[in-house]
């Protein structure tokens, strides 16, 4: 099973990267990469140019070749960041729809009560017109994330580790039953 990650936060010391580190141990696929989501600024004009960035086609290569993805998005004002925002604009505009059909599992977490439950709402709503098959839940909303993880990185409240699990299962689940096709 190879899995790609997607961290909505460029910051070093994103919890929502210990998130998804998380996940994937919880997963334990035999490869896993994370995307790097630095890239130019969507512009129409850099696209007529110069074409697709180097970095564009490979980040949608990436998710072409994953048998499954997860994405961890922090929620900036009510919605998720706009890095990842520019990430799945500019891979909009690759030839073809990597996404199709793909197994995509969402966690968030956030400094709010909510755990970035309306951003990752709105993430779910924009994953809509590439066509990948969201796993519904159990949601895993990490609230008050920095209160959330040890000095290692670890994810330490029992009831977030469960719904981790829960959500990683499905996600096996899923990516098994695209591949039965
Ligand atoms: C521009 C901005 C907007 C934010 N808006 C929200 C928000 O709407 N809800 C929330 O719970 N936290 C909000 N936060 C706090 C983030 O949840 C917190 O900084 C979180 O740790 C960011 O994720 P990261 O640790 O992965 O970088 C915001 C932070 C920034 C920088």
């Amino acid at each position: 099973m190879n899995i790609l990650g997607i961290c909505g936060s460029l910051r070093k010391g994103s919890f929502n990267r210990k998130l998804l580190r998380e996940a994937v141990a919880v997963l334990a696929p035999d490869s896993f990469a994370e995307a790097d989501l630095r890239l130019p600024l969507y512009d129409g004009d850099l696209e007529a140019a110069e074409g697709i960035p180097p970095e564009v086609q490979a980040l949608a290569d990436a998710i072409r070749a994953a048998d499954g993805i997860i994405i961890a998005s922090p929620e900036y004002n009510k919605a998720y960041s706009g890095v990842l925002k520019n990430a799945l604009d500019w891979v909009s505009r690759v030839k073809g729809n990597p996404w199709e059909d793909k197994p995509v599992a969402i966690v968030s977490a956030a400094a709010g009560r909510e755990g970035g439950a309306r951003g990752q709402f709105a993430l779910r709503l924009a994953l809509a017109p590439f066509r990948v098959r969201i796993v519904p839940g159990p949601e895993v909303l990490v609230a008050q994330a920095a209160d959330q993880f040890d000095e290692e990185g670890r994810l330490v409240p029992e009831s977030y580790r469960k719904a981790l699990e829960g959500l990683m299962t499905a996600l096996r689940r899923e990516i098994a039953r695209s591949a039965a096709g």
